[in-house]
């Protein structure tokens, strides 16, 4: 994985709208007139300073991202993340969610759709290897969408170790 860079911004703006695009199935998100998603989060994510983009990198070709929010903060919050298509099931999207979670030990809040089962299976799993008897679910409502069912959040505590500080 790589921290986005200025070159790298029209990338992601691509694999966004991918992105929005897929999970337009479960939170039911219209594109604008335009025929893009809103990109809010995907901005912030560029200029907040306790966030971070980070491209998911695979054989050399960009395979996905990765949005995290929360690093000046206790907790860290996966806010985006995304494998294309042409690379799911291979075990990317694991490799990157565990490189990206032992970068930075400690708490890490993940949210998903239930009804996203690929999410909730892919979550479940991840949270199970990186943080073995160390994680909880919950049901949180989703802010300002009463017509949308609640969010899982899972949270894991991350046990550091030693060189994994490079996601
Ligand atoms: C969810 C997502 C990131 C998974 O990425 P991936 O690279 O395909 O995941 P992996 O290949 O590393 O899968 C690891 C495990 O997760 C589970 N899993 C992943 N995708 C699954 C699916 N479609 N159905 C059932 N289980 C799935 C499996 O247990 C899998 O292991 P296995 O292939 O040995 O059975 C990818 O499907 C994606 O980008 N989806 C669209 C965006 C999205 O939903 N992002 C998450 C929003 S919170």
């Amino acid at each position: 994985m790589r921290t986005v860079g200025d070159g790298d911004r029209p990338g992601l703006e691509a694999l966004w709208q991918m992105f929005r695009h897929d999970l337009s199935e479960f939170d039911r998100s219209r594109p604008l007139p335009d025929g893009s998603f809103g990109r809010e989060r995907l901005r912030a994510a560029l200029v907040e300073p306790d966030r971070e983009a980070l491209l998911i990198v695979h054989e050399e070709r960009v395979t996905g991202f990765a949005l995290v929010r929360g690093l000046l903060g206790p907790c860290r919050v996966m806010s985006g993340f995304f494998v294309v298509r042409t690379a799911r099931r291979t075990g990317v999207g694991a490799g990157a969610a565990h490189r990206l979670t032992a970068a930075h030990p400690g708490p890490w809040e993940i949210p998903f759709q239930e009804d996203n089962t690929a999410a909730g299976r892919f979550w479940r799993r991840v949270a199970r290897r990186a943080a073995p008897g160390r994680w909880t679910e919950e049901r949180r409502p989703v802010p300002g969408r009463p017509d949308l069912p609640p969010d899982t959040w899972i949270r894991l505590t991350v046990v550091g170790s030693p060189g994994d500080r490079r996601p």
